[in-house]
């Protein structure tokens, strides 16, 4: 199949941040014009993006390097979304860590290369490093440095704190589970984040689309505030109008609460290499720089009340709907 010229393609497009990324550049787009290529191995997770003008969603086994070479044609720069939280064990790391954040990378890398596509956004972690405590840290830093070593790329990497809004599965995460819970067990109370919202991550990204300057530098993005994870939880139940209490787990606790989490089916909730990544301040070094467009990132507690509430109303209104629904 021939593909169109877009402005930018998206691989990891259907995630979180990849569909707000999507939406976002198609904001304002004249009529009949094509400028985003969503990239994922199932077209069906990206529902909500099918009816958006502008954008064309391509299902591919990512694990095909012609494949991909071929959905990457006529895209003028990239944006690489692709990660995963947990994986099987594995030394150094796992094997669903080496395929997202080591293999991937470096395929499209090959392919960016071959086909003379020079512009990448990479998107990464705060607190990756060789020697980080968890496989995901030292997958992603990897994964960073595959790309580090291709010479015909123009690259940003981002490195984010952790991210909310709406569709978010960590502050919806912890307000689901206060709906639920009497009270709330939590693992790495102290451990520390410095949250930003999806729309300035966004809004960063586009920056470094617009501006050539930004290649060849590795970005920390931030919000406002640092906060524990203790006080993130206890305010993801006070926002969705549920607090329940908290009880800090010490290490030992968290650590088996891990390991019966990861043996449950399903993606485990949390993992013992989870909780090895929470050792690491998820905490910028600095004042954001000024190139990323971020002068006043959104506080959590501005945006945080309004969706959390709507989806607790949503959820009790579901609730409400099945008890009236006569067999
Ligand atoms: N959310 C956060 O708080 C946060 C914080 C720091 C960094 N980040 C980084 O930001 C990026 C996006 O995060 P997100 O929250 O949007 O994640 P997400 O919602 O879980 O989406 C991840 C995307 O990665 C793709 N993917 C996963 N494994 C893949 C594989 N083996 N091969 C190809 N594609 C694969 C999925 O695409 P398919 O449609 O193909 O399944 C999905 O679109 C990730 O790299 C993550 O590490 C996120």
């Amino acid at each position: 199949m021939t593909h169109a010229t877009v402005d930018v393609a998206i691989l990891g497009g259907s995630g979180f941040i990849g569909q707000a990324l999507a939406a976002s550049l198609v904001k304002n787009l004249p009529t009949g014009r094509l400028a985003v290529r969503v990239i994922t191995r199932a077209r069906e997770k990206c529902r909500d993006l099918w009816s958006l003008p502008g954008i064309e969603v391509v299902e591919v086994d990512t694990r095909q390097e012609p494949a991909l070479a071929e959905a990457l044609t006529g895209a003028q720069a990239v944006v690489n979304l692709v990660g995963v939280l947990h994986s099987r064990p594995g030394r150094p790391w796992g094997p669903e860590f080496d395929e997202a954040h080591v293999k991937l990378p470096s395929r499209l890398a090959r392919c960016m290369t071959s086909l003379g596509i020079r512009r990448l956004i990479h998107i990464s972690a705060l607190g990756v490093s060789d020697h980080a405590p968890s496989m995901y840290l030292r997958s992603k830093a990897a994964g960073e440095a595959a790309l580090r070593g291709t010479i015909n790329l123009d690259l940003t990497v981002l490195r984010p704190s952790v991210v909310f809004g709406p569709k978010d599965q960590f502050l919806n995460l912890f307000a689901r589970l206060q709906r639920f819970l009497p009270v709330v067990p939590l693992a790495t109370p102290h451990a520390r984040f410095q949250p930003i919202y999806v729309n300035d991550l966004v809004t960063a990204i586009g920056a470094c689309l617009h501006k050539p300057s930004t290649a060849g530098r590795v970005l920390e993005c931030v919000g406002p505030d640092v906060l524990s994870l203790y006080e993130i939880v206890h305010w993801a139940g006070e926002y969705s109008g549920h607090p329940r209490p908290i009880l800090p787990l010490p290490d030992g606790v968290s650590w088996l609460q891990a390991l019966v989490m990861e043996h449950l089916p399903g993606p485990p909730l949390l993992s013992r290499d989870n909780l090895a990544s929470a050792t690491v301040p998820n905490v910028a070094s600095g004042p954001m720089d000024p190139d990323l467009d971020l002068p006043n990132p959104v506080s959590l507690h501005s945006v945080a009340p309004q969706f959390l509430g709507e989806a607790s109303d949503r959820a009790s209104a579901g609730r409400f709907r099945r008890r009236r629904t006569p067999d």
